[in-house]
This record gives structure tokens, sequence and C-alpha cells, in this order.
């Protein structure tokens, strides 16, 4: 742990014009999650952190996604963009009223870890008084180079477009992170110019300016993927696809068996228990927990539900908000579970639409039920007792209510309540012809015989 509780400005006045979005760039999610709620999330993971955020004028939606994800940070505007010490100053008001550390961080650079800015503090507190996280990208075109002397000490930043051609060959970079444990920082910033190629005030030259009063600058190395910037939606895929990864391979550290991982979809509050088996392409949408043993077969695709201990979920079975399976139920193939509670062991295995209901304990929905939910104005509810037996084919109008233990005999369509143990049943008498088929075959044959010329 830090000494001192930093300040995390977070610079997100960047337009995103090669998004070719009408949202916001750093609205834009990965696992489900705003790249913005990424980085805010990560930075109020340390403890005792101040957040502050940079956005740029007419960026209101930006703003209240910050607030719901970190309600107590402070939103600062940029007017027009004029580089990235403008837009840290922008954020004056919290850096004056903040004596501690301040760490810059990029709201497109949703992947950054805990672990790591951790890693550039620690960097303060041994001695540095700015620590910048750099990475070796496969091609450092575009980046900004760090100059380091033969100690690997850091003298300064290059911008791409101001560096010289020897400087061009440094392969290390700045990921744009940056630390800052200096008595001054709003001094220092202030007398950033913008005289080089972008005529834009550059963050990097606080290196610089920094060592010249004697203060000492230091880099910290991470992984390429964990700085990976997304200024296009190729790259928001390819984060996508990092985190996949991340949250994969944490899952089955954890206990969690995919036969093939990379066929499965997580989101960034998926919770999946251990000894849970998830069969290839399943998709987790925003709020799924799994619990301990479940098994989740080929093609599910889920969102908002819980499954309970031991469930047997699929194969292309599909949960909606509001899903609740207790232990040991079975959902078969295309069945559709939506806003229904199902009691330990119901099961509902073949082809059915489960919408605003109730189902008990070891209830049994037979292949085809419909839940008739819906009249095109109000939604109702459908209530199912424990252990009661719903035949094929059948519709339950609701409101309905069927009682504990009763039977529904196959093909009905119920629109009155059945009481426990009864048998309900809605269907036309079916009537016999015997030797019926036989007399009609004869007709049939004879009138194509007497239509032929
Ligand atoms: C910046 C760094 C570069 C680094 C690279 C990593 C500087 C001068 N350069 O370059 O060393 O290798 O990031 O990706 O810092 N922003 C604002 N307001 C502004 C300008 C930028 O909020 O006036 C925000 C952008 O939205 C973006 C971030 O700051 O999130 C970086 O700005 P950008 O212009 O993309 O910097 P680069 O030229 O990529
Ligand atoms: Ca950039």
């Amino acid at each position: 742990m830090s000494v001192s509780s930093p300040l995390f400005v977070v610079l997100a006045a960047g337009k995103g014009v090669r998004m070719k979005s009408a949202v916001p760039k750093v609205l834009h999610k990965v696992a489900g999650r705003s790249m913005l709620a990424h980085v805010l999330g990560t930075a109020k993971s340390i403890d005792g952190g101040t957040l502050a955020i940079v956005v740029g004028s007419d960026m209101e939606a930006v703003a209240s996604e910050a607030r719901a994800v970190a309600p107590g940070v402070q939103v600062f505007v940029q007017n027009a963009q004029r580089g990235t010490a403008d837009a840290v100053l922008a954020a004056r008001p919290a850096l004056e009223a903040h004596s501690g550390d301040v760490v810059v961080l990029y709201a497109d650079t949703p992947l950054i870890r805990r672990e790591t800015l951790e890693r550039l503090r620690k960097a303060l507190d041994e001695g540095a008084n700015i620590a910048v996280l750099g990475f070796r990208p496969e091609d450092p075109t575009g980046y900004g180079r760090l100059l380091t002397d033969t100690k690997g000490t850091l003298l300064a930043i290059r911008e791409d477009k101001d560096a010289s051609e020897d400087e061009r060959k440094i392969g290390l970079c700045n990921s744009g992170v940056i630390a800052f444990r200096v008595p001054n920082i709003t001094g220092l910033l202030s007398r950033i110019s913008n005289a080089n190629a972008k005529a834009e005030f550059y963050l990097t030259d606080a290196v610089e300016l920094a060592r010249a009063d004697g203060l000492v600058a230091a880099v910290i190395e991470c992984d390429a993927e964990e700085v990976l910037g997304v200024n296009a939606r190729d790259q928001l895929a390819a984060a996508e696809a990092v985190w996949q990864a991340r949250a994969r391979l944490a899952l089955m550290r954890d206990g969690v068996t995919m036969i093939a991982p990379e066929t499965v979809w997580l989101s960034f509050d998926t919770s999946i228990a251990r000894d849970v088996v998830i069969e290839p392409n399943v998709f987790f949408g925003l709020g799924v927990s799994v619990e301990e043993g479940a098994k989740i077969l080929a093609f599910c695709h889920l969102e908002g539900a819980v499954i309970g201990k031991g469930a047997r979920i699929g194969p292309f079975a599909r949960f909606r908000p509001g899903s609740r399976l207790g232990p040991e139920v079975h959902i078969g193939n295309f069945v559709e579970v939506k806003n229904t509670t199902l009691g330990p062991g119901a099961k509902a295995n073949h082809l059915s639409y489960l919408g605003d209901g109730s189902i008990g304990a070891k209830a049994n929905i037979g292949a085809g039920t419909i839940f008739c939910n819906y009249d095109g104005y109000n939604k109702q509810k459908t209530e199912i007792g424990e252990g009661a037996f719903v035949g094929s084919n059948s519709s339950l109008v609701a409101p309905v209510t069927i009682g504990a233990g009763a039977y529904i005999g196959s093909g009905s369509v119920i629109t009155k309540n059945v009481s426990p143990g009864a048998l309900a049943l809605e269907r036309g008498t079916q009537e016999e012809r015997p030797g019926w088929a036989e007399k009609f075959r004869i007709l049939m044959t004879r009138r194509k015989a007497a239509q032929k010329p």
C-alpha cells in the first residue's frame, strides 16, 4: 500500500471520430460494460482513491455514465482539444485540492489492471516523482517513445511526429498512463508549451521539465495487450477478445470447466461457481450467476438469470431477465424462460415458453407448453404448484393457477384455475368410425380411375 492516496484523472474528451458512431467512444462496451466504466471501476478498486474525469463539451452522456459507476466522481469539461496536458489541467480544481499522487488514465484504454497501477505507485514510493507505464508494441509507429539512458532511467518522452529517425527506432513506448508525485503538478503542467509538430500541449513533456528541476522519472513496463487503446471498431473487438480470454482463464483457474473456452462469451459481472461445466457456444449476457455443479449444454443464451446448484440447461435454451432456477432444475432444448421461478427439481425439457410464472418443486412441464402471459396490454402470472404435471402442447392462459399435484391433459387450453390434485382437460371429444379408412381408400381409387381419359 502506498502512503499517499491517489487522485485519478481519467481523460475522455476525445470525440472518437474513427469509431464512426453517434455514441461517444468511451461509452462503447467491452464485456457489456462501457470502456469508461472499466477504467473507473479499476481506479475505484484502489483504496482511498479520488476520481476525476475530463470530458468534451456536449458529453452529458459520458458524465452521467461516470456518475453512475462512481457516484463521487468529479466531472470537468475541456472545451477544445488542445492536448493531453491541457486536458489534465481542465481538472485543475481537483488537482489543487489534492495533495497526494496523481495518476492519469485514458478512458479508451479499458484493460488496465489494478495490479499494474499498484506497481506504478510503488515506483513513486521507491523514489520516482514521475512513473510512466511503458510497453513494447509490435509496431511502435504513432506512439510516444520513451528515451532512456544506459541505466534505463527515463530522460524524456518524444512524440512520434516530433521524433528523429533514431528515436523512432526505439521500441519502448508510452502507454499514456502516468503517475505523478511532484510538489506542484499544476505549476509543472502550466509550463508545458505547444511548440511541437501538432501544436498541442503534450502531457509527455512533463518528464523533461521535471528532470530539469532535479526530479526523478522512471518507467514501469507492462504487456502491450493491457494498454491496448481503442480508436476504431476493430480495436474494440481486439480489446473484447483480450478481456474475454482473461475472464475465461480466471474462471477455469477457479474450477469451472469449459470444453471450448474460446466459444464462451462472458459479461463483466458473470458469476460462475466451481464444478460448473460449460459446453461450446454459450453466451452470458448481463446479470447471470451459475451455482455449483450446474451443467450448461451447448448453444445457450442467458441474461439476468440465476441457475441453481446442479441444474442442467440446454442445449439451445434461452434465459431472459428474471429467470430463477432452483437446484437440480432441468431446462431442455428450445425452451425460453423469462421472469419465472422454478422450484427444486422442476423440469421443462422441450419446446416451451415460460414467461411471468412460478413453477413449484418437481413440477413437470410437457413439450410445447406455452404460458400465454400477454394480451397485448398487460402481462399476467401463471402459477404452477409443486409436483403438478402439465401435459404436452398445453396453453395456460394467464392469470391462472394450477394446484399442487394437478394434471393438465395434453393439448388443453387452460383459462380457469385448477384445484390441487385434479385433472383438467380442455379439448374436443375424440370420436372413432370403425372401418372408415378402408372405405375411403376404395372410394378415392374409383374416382381417380373414372377421371382417366
Ligand atoms: C498519447 C501520448 C503518447 C502515447 C499515446 C498512447 C501525449 C502527448 N501523447 O498520444 O505518448 O504513446 O497517447 O496511446 O500525451 N485527450 C483529451 N483532450 C485532449 C487530447 C487528448 O481528453 O485535448 C484524451 C483523448 O481522448 C485520449 C487521450 O487523451 O483518450 C490521448 O489522446 P490522443 O490525442 O489520442 O493522444 P495520442 O496522440 O494517441
Ligand atoms: Ca490515441
